[in-house]
């Protein structure tokens, strides 16, 4: 089969990934989808059992650090779109280990620039290299304001300084060499499919099995939620309609301090796993907080409302009862993810 485009999605089989690659698999038949991912800890095939077969669907095992193959791959199928997802993701692991994040991050993301230009360089159809960042590249906000595409990039975490790095690049091969990109910064995403590191699904872990949940500081830091299905969705939207060399901004206007949030989730927990009201709430514990702790994000999201048409389509108390439902179903998922490192990792972080 012939097809009109070649998509190269990285990351594909992390959280986020994984949403975008189903929904383009589905949406899309006449596009070839490859997905390219190297499996760390975050990469789980598991996540897209129900598409692995589609025809319109290659996966490529592969580490984005490795320069050679990265180019070999971008000189044979000559893509037409990359959408950029790979990252290492977690705060708390880059500090304590930066250096895995420069490589990713930083390093694997010149390897895919570099790649993209040499082989859309002399090319006459429409391209584009789509980079997926975040809003922590801002810093962190006082209790009123919003992030808008213009704030200055202010990044506090070894993960949103090598992210904000990564926008750096993306933005000086356009300026330098006539790449045509886009990126988009998100708040923060919860859904299925989340390694259960992140705030949400950590604690849905830890609730389920009786285990403390630890709040970091006081707990009035505050995130700006957004189900990951909405944000998929913002990508498509983005990569059919987004303008080239600009800058969009994702979000929900859904800020929520983590206090408040744990309890809400607490509540859900109690009613769906049939405990008596306040169960869950027992097992908030405040511990250590973490070095350099953003005190807020909040995204004005303003731009591609009115621009591009796209707005979050669940409020959050429906997107938090979802993915609970998501977790409580799918078990084995979450079983699996939690055996072999992850005890260690936890142990290291916590206790
Ligand atoms: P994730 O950690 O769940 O997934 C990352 C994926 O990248 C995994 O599948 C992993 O195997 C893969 N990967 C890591 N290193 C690799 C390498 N060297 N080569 C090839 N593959 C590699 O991350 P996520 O939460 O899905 O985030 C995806 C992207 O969205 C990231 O760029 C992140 O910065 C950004 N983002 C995330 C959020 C959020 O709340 N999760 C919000 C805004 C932006
Ligand atoms: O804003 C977008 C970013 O959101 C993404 O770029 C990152 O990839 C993603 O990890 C996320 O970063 P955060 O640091 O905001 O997410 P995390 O789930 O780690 O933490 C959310 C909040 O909850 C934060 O204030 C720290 C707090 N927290 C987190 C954990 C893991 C706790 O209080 N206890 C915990 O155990």
């Amino acid at each position: 089969m012939s097809y009109q485009k070649k998509i190269l999605i990285l990351g594909g089989a992390g959280f986020i990934g994984s949403h975008v690659v189903r929904r383009f698999i589905k949406k899309y038949p006449n596009f070839q989808i490859f997905n390219l991912d190297k499996l760390t800890y975050a990469g789980n095939l598991e996540n897209l059992k129900d598409i692995e077969k589609a025809e319109n669907y290659t996966f490529l095992k592969v580490d984005i650090c490795d320069r050679k193959t990265i180019e070999q791959l971008f000189k044979k199928h000559r893509f037409d779109t990359v959408i950029h997802l790979v990252a290492e993701s977690h705060v708390d692991r880059s500090i304590t280990n930066p250096f895995a994040f420069v490589e990713t991050n930083i390093m694997g993301t010149l390897n895919l620039l570099h790649a993209a230009q040499n082989v859309w360089k002399d090319s006459n159809s429409e391209k584009l290299f789509y980079h997926i960042s975040t809003d922590e590249v801002y810093g962190t906000l006082e209790k009123t304001g919003l992030f808008t595409e213009e704030t200055p990039y202010d990044p506090n975490s070894p993960y949103s300084a090598s992210k904000a790095s990564s926008d750096h690049f993306v933005r000086a091969f356009g300026e330098t060499y006539g790449l045509p990109y886009i990126i988009s910064n998100c708040s923060n995403n919860y859904g299925p499919n989340q390694f259960p590191e992140k705030l949400i699904p950590l604690f849905i872990n830890n609730i389920i099995n009786h285990k403390p949940l630890p709040v970091y500081g006081d707990g009035n830091y505050t995130r700006d939620w957004l189900y990951v299905i909405d944000h998929a969705i913002a990508i498509d939207v983005i990569f059919q309609k987004g303008k080239l060399g600009e800058t969009y901004n994702i979000g929900g206007f859904n800020e929520w301090k983590n206090i408040d949030l744990v309890k809400i989730l607490c509540q859900q927990m109690d009613d769906k796993l049939n405990r008596t009201a306040g169960e869950s709430e027992k097992l908030i514990t405040f511990v250590k907080d973490r070095p350099g702790h953003d005190l807020r994000y909040a995204i004005d999201a303003s731009k591609i409302y009115k621009e591009l048409g796209w707005k979050p389509s669940v409020t959050f108390e429906e997107g938090l009862s979802k993915t609970i439902d998501w977790y409580l179903q799918n078990h084995a998922w979450l079983k699996n993810v939690t055996s072999g490192d992850y005890q260690k990792y936890y142990e290291k972080q916590y206790l």
